[in-house]
Order: structure tokens, then C-alpha cells, then sequence
């Protein structure tokens, strides 16, 4: 496994395995990986010749009080777990080789980035549309592996790439969960013991949700009453927002249509926690 910090090396790697013929499949991460991430590189290497995992903290996408000085850096385990997991080039850039100092372009997806985690995180899903567009640039995949624990970003990402006509599927994959259901998280590791009890709440709720549209007829609404209610009890929860929206537009459901999706996003202690669950209405009229 080749590890390379520099944008234009990565680019002629990469090249050179697509002039030999080979499909390339790309997985970005921000490192302090986990097993969720190792699912993705996984699948790459089955369905990909060539493949290519992206560490990088991108300051972008971090509002000025998140968590960018602080977020997880742990390099030599993610090369480590990249290896096992069979990646073939791990692309470790600089800041100030993403970034010219005299950078102006922005790449902005409008109404999808600007619902709920755009709503909470201003500028989140610029900074993220943004460097994807530049890791796409430099690692030209056929296949770009996400997970769907960031559901609102695979969904941005998706359009961007039709809007933008970027030459490359975008495979989304499912989310791995600890035993008690909790969302594998870079994030998971700031919490207490006491907070990764709580924690384990928000699957639980997003389970009730899921059970509630497939056994009962009760209306979008009321199942996310439902959530809110289960996770509103939980002291030391501060639940940003729970809601049942369509799977693709991501606009608040009224009637129990599909693709439909419940999302989450609560914080717990001083760390925010995503989660999301398709649903299925069973008993639809
Ligand atoms: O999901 C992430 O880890 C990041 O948002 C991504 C896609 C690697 C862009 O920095």
C-alpha cells in the first residue's frame, strides 16, 4: 500500500492504474477510522481494481465552535486499517496542499444543504460538496464509497455529482452499529462512559420509528412525536431535531409515502450525534 501526501503524485498514481486498464474505487475520510469505515473500503475492494482511501481533516466544514482542533487524528492506525482492509493508495494531503491561500471556488449544493445539519451547521455541506469535488478531481474514481450514517451528505453528494456531471457512481453503504445499536461514529470516542450509555438511545428511538411505520398506521408525525418523546425523558440529551422526511428531497413527510427516512441529531454532553433509519409503511392505504 502506497501512502502519498501530494495531490499531483496521487493524480499520476491513479492515472497510471486507470491507463492499465484498472476501475478505480475512492473512499474520502476524515481518518480515526472504524469499523464503519472499514466496510467501505472493503466493499471498494470488491468491486473496485484499484483502490483508493482519502485521510483528511477538512477545516472547511467545521464551523468556527466545532470540534476541528480536537477531532481524532490517528494516523498510523487508520494507514494500518487501511492496509487490512486492502486499500492501494492512502492519500494524506496538507491543508496548504488542498488549500491555496488565494482560493475563492466554492462548490454549493442549494436546497439539500440547507435543511436540518445545514440549518444547524452553517457551511457544513459547502465545505463538504467542496473538498469532494477536489478529491474527486485528484482520485478520478468510476465508484465513490460512502455510508449512509451521513445520510443528508451521500444525498448532497448524489446530487452534486448529477448536477455537476462528475463521472462517477456513488455507492452508499450501510450503517454499522455497536451491540447496543449505537452508529459507529469518529465522534463515539469523545463520549463518557456515562454519555455512551445515553447515547445507545438515539438507535433505540430511530427502532421504535421503524417498528411504528411498519406495524401501525399511525402518520409521519406521530411517529416522530413518537421519537421525540422517547428521547425528550432522557436526561442529558439535547435533541436538536427528529424527523421523518422523504429519502430523497428531504422535506418533512405528511403521509406515509417512500422513500421515506427518519433522521436524528441530538447532543450528548458536549458531542452531536447523527443517526438515521429508512422506514417502510407496511400498512399504507
Ligand atoms: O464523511 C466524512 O468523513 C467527510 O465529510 C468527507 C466526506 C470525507 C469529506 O471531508
Amino acid at each position: 500500500m502506497i501512502v502519498e501526501p501530494s495531490p499531483t503524485e496521487t493524480h499520476r498514481l491513479v492515472r497510471a492504474a486507470r491507463c492499465a486498464g484498472k476501475s478505480v474505487g475512492c473512499v474520502p475520510t476524515m481518518g480515526a477510522l472504524h469499523a464503519g469505515h472499514v466496510s467501505l473500503i472493503e466493499r471498494a475492494r470488491k468491486e473496485c481494481d484499484f483502490v483508493v482511501g482519502t485521510i483528511f481533516v477538512n477545516p472547511t466544514q467545521f464551523g468556527p465552535n466545532e470540534d476541528f482542533s480536537k477531532y481524532p487524528r490517528t494516523l498510523e492506525s487508520d494507514l494500518e486499517m487501511c492496509r487490512e482492509a486492502g486499500a492501494d493508495l492512502v492519500f494524506t494531503p496538507q491543508t496548504s496542499s488542498m488549500y491555496a491561500p488565494l482560493a475563492q471556488t466554492i462548490v454549493r449544493v442549494d436546497r439539500l444543504a440547507s435543511v436540518l445539519e445545514g440549518a444547524h451547521r452553517p457551511g457544513h455541506f459547502d465545505g463538504v460538496s467542496t473538498v469532494v469535488t477536489k478529491l474527486f478531481n485528484i482520485t478520478e474514481p468510476d465508484r465513490a464509497y460512502f455510508g449512509q450514517k451521513d445520510f443528508q451528505q451521500q444525498l448532497i453528494i448524489r446530487q452534486m455529482v448529477e448536477d455537476l456531471n462528475h463521472p462517477v457512481e456513488i455507492i452508499t453503504c450501510p450503517i454499522i452499529r455497536e451491540s447496543d445499536g449505537l452508529a459507529m461514529s469518529s465522534r463515539n470516542r469523545y463520549l463518557s462512559p456515562d454519555e455512551r450509555q445515553r447515547a445507545g438511545r438515539l438507535s433505540q428511538a430511530l427502532r421504535k420509528a421503524k417498528q411504528l411505520a411498519q406495524e401501525t398506521s399511525l402518520a409521519p408525525a406521530e411517529i416522530s412525536a413518537a421519537m421525540i418523546d422517547m428521547l425528550r425523558s432522557v436526561e442529558g440529551i439535547d435533541l436538536q431535531y427528529a424527523v421523518i422526511t422523504n429519502g430523497r428531497t428531504l422535506e418533512l413527510l405528511t403521509e406515509p409515502t417512500e422513500p421515506a427516512v427518519a433522521l436524528i441529531a441530538a447532543k450528548v454532553g458536549t458531542t452531536r450525534l447523527i443517526d438515521n433509519e429508512i422506514l417502510h409503511f407496511s400498512l399504507r392505504q
